[in-house]
């Protein structure tokens, strides 16, 4: 087993991926279902992910994230996508909950409360989907991190362009992008950035 520490210590957002180095299907899917473990609100889960894996389709996202190299050299980048409207009733997600006997009538209260209180404007249901896809997508570095794989997050993309292209309904949001595969060990990162400590960003109350 490794240790948790050290896959957050070593988790590098990766430039340069091998491009004879392919992640299998199986793999792909392990990391995934190992990511779905991630918390969200109410365990709705509003995510989705496109995973980007043919060389015609990787030239059409490379084209709107910027020509970032990345993208055409990882073997896959998935496309992560959040669901401003997840909470809503057609989420089947609820079935499970009424298997663990909750009532109908629960969900339209929690339905409801969420719509009015919630996330009563596009602003709040745009966050609410951000909120939890990004959770996902963390937990797919890492999930990917102990496989051994590599990855990067990019928001530098068209997102209009990228739901136009693949799809995706005026409901949800591209969350983010991330290329994944095996670091070009014939390439070096730079050193890690510093991070900001407990004392520069922590306030206690
Ligand atoms: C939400 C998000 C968006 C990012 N977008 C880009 C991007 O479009 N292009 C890029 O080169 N790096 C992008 N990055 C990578 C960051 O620059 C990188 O995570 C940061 O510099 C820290 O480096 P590390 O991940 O190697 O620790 C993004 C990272 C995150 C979390």
């Amino acid at each position: 087993m490794k240790d948790l520490k050290k896959i957050f210590e070593e988790r590098r957002s990766v430039k340069f991926f091998d491009k004879d180095k392919k992640v299998d299907d199986e793999m792909l899917s392990e990391i995934i279902n190992l990511a779905t473990l991630a918390p969200s609100s109410f365990n709705l889960q509003p995510w989705e992910i496109i995973a980007v894996k043919t060389e015609e389709y990787k030239k059409v996202l490379h084209d709107e994230a910027c020509k970032q190299p990345k993208v055409l050299n990882a073997p896959i980048t998935l496309i992560i996508i959040g669901n401003k409207k997840g909470y809503l009733r057609e989420n089947p997600i609820w079935e499970e909950k009424i298997k663990l006997g909750l009532t109908e009538e629960k969900i339209q209260g929690i339905i409801g409360y969420s719509e009015k209180n919630l996330y009563p404007t596009e602003e709040k249901k745009t966050a609410f989907a951000a909120r939890n896809s990004s959770l996902l997508a963390m937990s797919i570095m890492y999930a990917a991190k102990y496989h051994g794989v590599d990855t990067h997050p990019m928001i530098g993309f068209n997102e209009d362009k990228v739901k136009e292209i693949f799809n995706i309904d005026e409901n949800k949001i591209v969350t983010m992008i991330i290329s994944m595969g095996y670091f070009d060990e014939s390439n070096q990162l730079k050193p890690r950035e510093k991070r900001f400590n407990y004392d520069e960003i922590v306030k206690e109350y």
